[in-house]
């Protein structure tokens, strides 16, 4: 028998914990069903640790996360600590210290789960965001705090050798799809970050001729995933305008509660993280009701990076046949089901799913 996969678990604040409790038994029946065990250990890093500790994590939390396969992370956030504060502590400093610098988030619909905006048809693209720099580069300042004076400068930064990886990556994924990189920038606004990234972009794509790729304004951008999603396949894009434009995707796959993400480091070296491109949602937190589809969805792209495929596409189908299904469905889908239920949906499916 081979080795088990090692994962991290840190289910974090609000509904991380509720929606990572049910995914993790769910990925271990989709691993048995390939003759595969699962190993967890769950850390307790969020929010009520900062409170209770000062950190909501240990300071060598990278390198405990190292000795394993990959993370599946819930969220962060809590209304009484400040927002940047919990998530610089958290998920934004480990994707830093990995240096994950891929955020893989895709967008896909789902049979009888209709979006506000769409016609019926299928959906089927993939955002792939800068993930450690830009605007969250984390560099910045005040000065002449608290006076009328006061300033503040927030630094986005772009590097060659950050926008050239991300872009490798969109390329090589473009081409194992539709053969279409969509980059969305501001490089008219922009007089220098995103003008350096339409030129390293243009030579990166010489690499591919196999590639058809285009630039595209964000703002435009934006527009077309409402008005032509299909006609978009790997859109590529920097850290903040990524963050945007994924949860812009989320209604046409369902909604926040069904979007996944994936944060990996493709040249190795450091475990991904995989989580629901949702937050924390304060707003429902407790009652039991969020959708665990992101985060089940969410740990398929950890199947299927740990080189687990069979049974990501199980755990994939099984989520497609459990929200067919409208009694298990979540109230944010329409539904009057529960977590609980709606995993339990998932569970059933599972059984009867093969790879
Ligand atoms: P959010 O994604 O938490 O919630 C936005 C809306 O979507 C809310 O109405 C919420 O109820 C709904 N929603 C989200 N996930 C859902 C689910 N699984 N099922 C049903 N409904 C769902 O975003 P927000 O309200 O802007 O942020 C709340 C907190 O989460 C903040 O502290 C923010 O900083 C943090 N946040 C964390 C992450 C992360 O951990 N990766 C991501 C985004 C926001
Ligand atoms: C996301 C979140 C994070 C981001 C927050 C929590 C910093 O919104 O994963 O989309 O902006 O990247
Ligand atoms: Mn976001």
């Amino acid at each position: 028998m081979s080795e088990p996969l090692r994962i991290a678990v840190v289910p974090g604040d609000g509904i991380g914990p509720e929606v990572v409790e049910v995914t993790v038994p769910l990925v271990e029946r989709a691993l048995a069903l390939e003759g595969r065990t699962l190993a967890v250990t769950e850390l307790d890093w969020g929010s009520d640790r900062y409170l209770r500790e000062g950190a909501a994590m240990p300071a060598d939390a990278a390198e405990l996360l190292r000795h394993h396969d990959a993370v599946l992370f819930g969220a962060v956030g809590r209304p009484d600590v400040p927002s940047h504060v919990a998530v610089w502590g958290l998920i934004l400093a480990l994707r830093q210290s990995l240096d994950l610098y891929v955020n893989l988030r895709p967008v896909t619909s789902w049979p009888g789960i209709d979006g506000p905006l769409r016609d019926g048809g299928s959906v089927d693209f993939v955002v792939v965001r800068e993930n450690t720099e830009g605007e969250y580069s984390g560099a910045g300042g005040r000065v002449h705090v608290g006076t009328p004076d006061e300033v503040a400068v927030e630094i986005a930064l772009h590097s060659r050798r950050g926008i050239e990886r991300v872009a490798r990556y969109a390329f090589e994924l473009a081409r194992s799809r539709r053969g279409l990189v969509s980059l969305a920038t501001k490089s008219n606004a922009s007089k220098y970050g995103y003008v350096l990234w339409d030129e390293v972009v243009a030579e990166v794509a010489r690499d591919y001729p196999d590639v058809t790729w285009e630039a595209v304004f964000v703002d435009a951008m934006a527009a077309r995933m409402i008005e032509r999603p299909r006609s978009l396949d790997v859109l590529l894009c920097g850290n903040l305008f990524g963050d945007i434009l994924s949860d812009l995707g989320a209604p046409l796959q369902g909604g926040l509660g069904m979007a996944p993400s994936a944060n990996l480091r493709p040249a190795g070296g450091a475990p991904g993280i995989f989580e629901p491109v949702h937050g924390s949602a304060p707003d429902i937190a407790g009652r039991g009701v969020a959708n665990p589809c992101g985060c089940i969805l969410s740990a398929a792209l950890l199947l299927r990076e740990c080189e687990c495929p069979s049974a990501a596409s199980v755990l994939e189908r099984a989520v497609a046949l459990a929200v067919a299904d409208e009694r298990a469905r979540t109230p944010d889908l329409g539904g009057a089901g529960t977590t609980r239920t709606l995993a339990g949906a998932v569970a059933e499916a599972l059984t009867g799913v093969t790879a």
